[in-house]
């Protein structure tokens, strides 16, 4: 982990709310694998004070990604950062997703900006195994495809492609999507992977989660992430010993 200045390279919108932000970060890009995290440190002011955590986009030569909506105060002043401009970030952080191991598909799950992690991913696998991605927005302003491959989308108002959820979606197809070789890479808000922890275990697949709460400090220092262990009486940190789980390895 280092505390690395990058340089803005490049902010593009992809969708009316949604930025991918392109900068110079040659320690990071260096050291980093797919879903671990950057704590940005987003105004040069005291205010907002803490840091906000991202994960690392996708990774090109010596220049990381972040994709983000603009959600409060953090994320609009980093939609607002120019070219050249320097910020201080905190990386990488977390675990990340656990790859190393004999499977043939990997099928990722996101709903809305946690798609964030999979163009990294999807670039890392894409010669190893197969891959399909299953996304999830509420309409079609928040369906991001970039980066990903074989993509079906699930939006809740039916504005792009399916209408319903993104575990709708996977319930209605699981026979075609899953075999014995699948492992299931998600990411999104706490209710989907709740509900996906739950498809996992009814179904016998293997399902990593990569999880997402309020964070302060970013390398288990506060103890301000906290998600209960399922095997054990105690809690594990989302920033230390996650942020990716096992599904079975948390109570959410
Ligand atoms: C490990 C990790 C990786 C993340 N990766 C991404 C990413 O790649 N792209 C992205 O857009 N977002 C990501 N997030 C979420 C992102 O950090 C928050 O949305 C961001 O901090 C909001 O900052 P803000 O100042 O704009 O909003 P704030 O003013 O801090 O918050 C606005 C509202 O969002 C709520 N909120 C803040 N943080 C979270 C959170 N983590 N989960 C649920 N609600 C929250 C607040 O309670 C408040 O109601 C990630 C979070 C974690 C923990
Ligand atoms: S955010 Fe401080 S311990 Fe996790």
């Amino acid at each position: 982990m280092i505390n690395e200045k990058i340089i803005v390279q490049s902010l593009e919108k992809l969708q009316p709310n949604i930025y991918l932000m392109k900068a110079k970060a040659p320690v990071i890009a260096s050291q980093v694998k797919p879903s671990q995290f950057c704590n940005i440190k987003v105004s040069d002011n005291d205010f907002p004070l803490l840091r906000r955590p991202f994960s690392v986009c996708d990774v090109q030569g010596d220049s990381i990604f972040f994709m983000f909506d603009v959600h409060g105060e953090g994320t609009r002043i980093l939609s607002e950062k120019m070219i050249g401009d320097e910020i201080e970030v905190l990386g990488p952080l977390g675990n990340g997703f656990n790859y190393n191991k004999k499977f043939n598909k990997a099928l990722i799950i996101a709903g809305g900006l946690g798609v964030a992690p999979f163009p990294f991913l999807t670039k890392v696998l894409i010669d190893k195994v197969e891959i399909v991605s299953l996304i999830g927005g509420r309409n079609k302003n928040y369906v991001v495809k970039y980066g990903l491959k074989n993509v079906s989308v699930a939006t809740d108002d039916g504005s792009e492609g399916y209408k319903g959820t993104v575990l709708d979606l996977l319930e209605a197809n699981k026979e075609s999507l899953i075999d014995d070789g699948t492992i299931i890479f998600s990411c999104g808000p706490t209710p989907m992977l709740k509900a996906l922890q739950k498809f996992a275990e009814q179904n016998n697949v293997e399902c990593q989660l990569s999880t997402e709460c309020a964070m302060a400090c970013g390398f288990g220092i506060c103890q301000g992430c906290p998600v209960h262990s399922s095997t054990e009486d105690k809690y594990l940190l989302v920033c230390k010993d996650g942020p990716v789980f096992d599904s079975k390895e948390i109570v959410l």
